[in-house]
């Protein structure tokens, strides 16, 4: 899996030049609540990596294409800016974090790469890893999603979406996207 999107990335280069239409709202929530350091999870080229250390928060971003993180490492200093980044499978390196390391988790259009079990368990893992209260980003295809229509990613139904969150977190906003695509915002409970 990883080996494809390195495939990928090698032919394509950067992917993703502009941040989520969400990501100023979001980053202006994360100041809110007074988040300081963020998990970016399956960061790909980098595009919210670099946003939030452009902002000043600390950021780890970690991929599993080494590719990608090499992308970002390019980007990141392009700009002069620093994050901390790791090849890693975010569903095994998870595992070694310590509790309550990070102020925020964002996780945008990575965890369809996940199967449903892999999903449940790294919501456990993400809520595990948030200090009180942290907050949570999620971006994930919805079925209306126009091109993920063709492909075997993880879809969810809004209602499961809330379902498995509810089990750990409390949901701030729930929106879609102009892509089809929900864009949630959880705190840990
Ligand atoms: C569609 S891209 C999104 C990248 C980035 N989050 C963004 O919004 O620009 C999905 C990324 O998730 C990474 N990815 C998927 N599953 C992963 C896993 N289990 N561990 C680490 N990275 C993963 C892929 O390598 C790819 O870079």
């Amino acid at each position: 899996m990883s080996k494809k999107w390195s495939d990928f990335y090698r032919k394509h280069g950067r992917f993703y030049l502009k941040e989520h239409e969400y990501f100023e709202r979001i980053a202006n929530r994360f100041k809110t609540y007074d988040v300081h350091s963020i998990f970016d999870m399956g960061c790909g080229t980098g595009r919210h990596t670099i946003s939030f250390a452009e902002k000043g928060f600390s950021v780890l971003g970690v991929d599993f294409s080494p590719a990608a993180i090499q992308l970002t490492r390019d980007w990141l200093q392009s700009k002069n800016l620093h994050a901390e980044l790791l090849i890693a499978d975010i569903h095994e390196h998870i595992a070694g974090i310590a509790d309550s390391s990070f102020d925020a988790v964002v996780a945008v259009h990575t965890l369809e790469y996940s199967s449903d079990k892999q999903f449940d368990d790294i919501l456990r893992e993400i809520n595990r890893i948030l200090k009180d209260g942290g907050l949570f980003w999620l971006v994930v295809p919805s079925k209306d999603t126009e091109k993920n229509k063709m492909s075997d990613h993880l879809i969810l139904e809004e209602k499961d979406i809330k379902n498995k969150l509810s089990r750990t977190f409390r949901v701030l906003e729930f929106a879609k996207d102009s892509d089809g695509s929900f864009s949630i915002l959880a705190q840990e409970k």
